[in-house]
């Protein structure tokens, strides 16, 4: 598939043709992939601009009068541009290439500390990964600040009359995932950044799983944080993006010292470099900065909305047949859902149908997905999870229920 400007019309098999990975074969069976949810596949175009990189422009950023060093500049503020648009933040300084939505996180968490006060409240939900609940207890720890729980219900949505009684004047931010990597949940996020803000409190939306399948308007939205990472939206690893509100991120001091994060440095005292600089410390992920670049060019000429179409026909097709096996149980039913499935069958441990699946050629999560308190609220230890994305089709969905009912009579 070429990439344009315009819109190309949504064809599985010409977009299949784009990611090389899809023609492995996995212990002598075609590839399956459905673990899009840890990290998504990478298209040829993606490849090819890390490849043209290396190739052709490798050097550092903001640092060299050399041509080298400034093709490799405007590529990567190009990136920060694209990434800008994106998501309709208002300044391009308002975008801060991190390491991933963790870093991203830690970031703001780190600092909240020069914020917060004993006694200051700080609420995240039921629904959060790890890397959106630790970084917050670690600055408990450090201010004495309060971290209070928004629960959720069976289906995995998250209960918005306790969350309004939660909040107060005490109430300093909220941290809610868009999407819950392990049930999929679309959760209402404009409510609940509206109410946040009508008590004063700032919201951190953790957009990691939602980035590849919505497109968030951080104005429109109002929200203060939006974090997420290149490789859930097929770009490459070790890069992501934090979108501050410009007022926030003034205020907000640096994550990290280093180079180009300054103004002036002496023995004395040293000052700060303006947005974006002050956050970016150090030697950046040029390379990955610029695929990122790439890699939100190609979903949007494929449209993140016609995406999210086709996923959920995936997601509906995959439901009903995973339903038809005598002994499933599917966690996270929300109305609102992107194409996650997380489910066990009685008796058997989710690690040995994945291992057992694997064998088939299939690739799917095992395990807890870094959500202890929501295996804690099912009385559970793991699910399995399978995650779809544009590049899957049904009748790969008919060879993972194939392998399924396989592991199961093996198993039972
Ligand atoms: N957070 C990623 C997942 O849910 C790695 O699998």
């Amino acid at each position: 598939m070429k990439v344009a400007a315009e819109k190309i019309p949504f064809n599985v098999e010409e977009i299949r043709k784009d990611f090389p990975i899809l023609k492995r074969k996995i212990n002598g069976f075609p590839l399956v992939y459905f673990d899009n949810a840890a990290t998504s596949q990478t298209p040829r175009q993606v490849i090819d601009t890390i490849v043209d990189y290396y190739s052709n422009y490798n050097a550092n950023i903001h640092r060299g009068v050399h041509t080298l060093s400034q093709e490799a500049t405007d590529k990567y503020e190009t990136a920060r541009k694209k990434i800008q648009t994106h998501f309709n933040a208002g300044k391009p300084h308002e975008i801060i290439f991190t390491s991933g939505t963790t870093h991203g996180i830690n970031l703001v968490a780190s600092g909240f500390a020069s914020i917060l006060q004993k006694g200051d409240e700080i609420l995240v939900s039921a629904l959060e990964h790890h890397s959106n609940i630790v970084p917050w207890q670690m600055l408990c720890e450090k201010t004495g600040a309060v971290l209070k729980v928004i629960p959720m219900d069976q289906n995995g949505e998250l209960l918005l009359d306790e969350y309004e009684k939660l909040l107060s004047k005490k109430t300093k931010i909220v941290m809610v995932n868009h999407v819950s990597n392990t049930l999929g949940t679309v959760n209402p996020i404009k409510k609940i950044i509206d109410k946040a803000h009508s008590f004063g409190a700032a919201v951190l939306i953790d957009g990691a799983q939602a980035a590849p399948h919505i497109k968030a308007d951080v104005q429109a939205l109002d929200v203060d944080f939006y974090v997420a990472s290149a490789h859930k939206m097929c770009g490459p690893t070790g890069v992501g993006m934090l979108y501050g509100k410009e007022e926030w991120l003034k205020k907000l001091p640096p994550y990290q010292g280093g180079g180009e994060m300054i103004a002036t440095v002496t023995f004395k005292k040293t000052t700060y470099a303006d947005l974006p600089h002050k956050f970016e410390a150090g030697t950046p992920n040029i390379c990955g900065g610029i695929a990122f670049g790439a890699a939100l060019d190609y979903m949007n000429a494929i449209g993140i909305d016609e995406i999210a179409k086709y996923e959920h026909q995936l997601l509906e097709y995959a439901t009903k047949k995973l339903l038809e096996i005598e002994g499933i149980k599917i966690y996270g039913t929300a109305k609102d859902k992107t194409a996650v499935i997380s489910f066990n069958i009685d008796g058997i441990h989710p690690y040995d149908i994945g291992t057992i699946i694997d064998k088939l050629g299939i690739a799917v999560r095992t395990g807890h997905h870094c959500t202890q308190p929501i295996m804690d609220y099912f009385k559970i230890t793991g699910t399995i999870r399978a995650s779809f994305s544009f590049y899957n089709t049904t009748q790969e969905i008919d060879l993972f229920i194939a392998a399924v009912k396989r592991a199961k009579t093996m198993l039972e």
